[in-house]
Parts: C-alpha cells; structure tokens; sequence
C-alpha cells in the first residue's frame, strides 16, 4: 500500500514538471536557408532566370569527373515524373535524331555500381549537377589550375 502510495505522490510531482516542459519551447518564425522564410505548405516564387549562354560550344572540364556545364539554354524543358525532356535528346536512343551527346555510363549504375538497362534515378535530376551558364563576370577570384597547366608548369621547372 506504501509503495502505491508513493508512486501515485510521484507521479503527481512529475505532472507540473510536464505542463512546464510542453509551454517552455516558444514558437520561433520558420526560416531555412535554401527555402528562405516560406512555409513548408507554400510554394516560393524562384528567382528569375538569367539570360543563359546558348552558342553551342562545348566547354573544357576542370577534371575529369566534372558533369559538363550545359551549353545551351534549358528554360522551359519539363523534368518532372511524367516526363524528361533531357533525355528527349540525350537519350543513347534519341542522339541520332537529335546529334546531342550521350549519357555517359555512369548515369546507367545505381549507388552500387550495378549497371541498369534505363537511366539510373540518382541521375534523373540533370540539373543538380548539370548547370546552364549566365555570361557574368566571377563574383570571386580564382586561381584554379587544372592538371594539365600543373603538369607543364612542373614540366618547364624541371627542365632548367
Ligand atoms: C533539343 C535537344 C536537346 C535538349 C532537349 C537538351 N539538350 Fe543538351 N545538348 C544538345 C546538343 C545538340 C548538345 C551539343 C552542343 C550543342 O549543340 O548545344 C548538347 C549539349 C549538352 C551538354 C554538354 C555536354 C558536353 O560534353 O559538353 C550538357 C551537359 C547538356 N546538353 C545537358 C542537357 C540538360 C541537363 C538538358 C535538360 C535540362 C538538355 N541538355 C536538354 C541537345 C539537347
Ligand atoms: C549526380 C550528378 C549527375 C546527374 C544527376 C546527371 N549527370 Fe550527367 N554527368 C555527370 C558527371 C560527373 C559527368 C562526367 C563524368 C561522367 O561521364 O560520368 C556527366 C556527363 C554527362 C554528359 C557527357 C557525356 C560524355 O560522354 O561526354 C552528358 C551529355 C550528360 N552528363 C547529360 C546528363 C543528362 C541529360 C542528365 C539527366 C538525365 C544527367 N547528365 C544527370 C553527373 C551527373
């Protein structure tokens, strides 16, 4: 009986312990730093697009495995779950229509290197990785050299 009894005095002790837990935590005004202070329910009006690059060339990649920048314009192509306008003309089965370059392999193996017969879904989204360019002047310096510059420098020192 004692030991009912000091279990429900426990118990009865936690009970303003919890009301002050629940009304401690004030309501901070939602903001995220991709979504900026839009609601989680509401959708944020995107900034306007630039005035992208369109000549058609394409560009030296920095490295390797750097997804090439894109070197048209992509305003206005549907990617979405119905449809891909991308692979419209990127597909290995439309390049013939359409004189684009393929998809590499890589965008056919899942996470586990496995190779699909179809595009694999991590490489659906071509726009994550894959950037239009705006003719704008760099906002910071670079110095970045590729491996080829490095090479002949290195090349040029050694010699003297
Ligand atoms: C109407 C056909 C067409 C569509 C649609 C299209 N492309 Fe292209 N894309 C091309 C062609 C053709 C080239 C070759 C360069 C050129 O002519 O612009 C190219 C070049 C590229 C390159 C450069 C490849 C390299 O090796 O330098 C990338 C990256 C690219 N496209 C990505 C995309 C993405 C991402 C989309 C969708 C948002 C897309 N393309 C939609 C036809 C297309
Ligand atoms: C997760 C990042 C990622 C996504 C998503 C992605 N790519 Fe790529 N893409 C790359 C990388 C990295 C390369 C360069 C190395 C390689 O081929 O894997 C590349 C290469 C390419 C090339 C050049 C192929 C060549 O042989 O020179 C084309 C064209 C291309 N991607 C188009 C697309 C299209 C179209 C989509 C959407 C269906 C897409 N990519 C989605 C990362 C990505």
């Amino acid at each position: 009986m004692r030991a009912l009894l000091r279990t429900i005095t426990l118990l009865l002790c936690l009970v303003p312990v919890f009301a002050q837990a629940q009304q401690a935590k004030p309501v901070k005004p939602f903001i995220d730093a991709a979504r900026g202070p839009t609601a989680i329910p509401d959708e944020p009006k995107p900034p306007v697009l630039g005035n992208a690059v369109n000549d058609d060339l394409r560009r030296t990649r920095n490295y390797a495995m750097q997804p090439p920048t894109i070197p048209h314009r992509v305003d206005g192509y549907q990617v979405d779950k119905n449809f891909n306008k991308c692979l419209d003309c990127h597909a290995r089965a439309k390049i013939e229509m359409s004189q684009a370059i393929p998809v590499s392999i890589t965008h056919y193996m899942d996470r586990d290197g496995r190779m699909l017969g179809q595009i694999s879904t991590r490489r659906y989204f071509c726009l994550q990785c894959h950037v239009p360019q705006d003719p704008v002047k760099p906002i910071v310096p670079n110095t970045f050299e590729d491996i080829d510059t490095v090479i002949q420098k290195s090349l040029k020192t050694s010699k003297k």
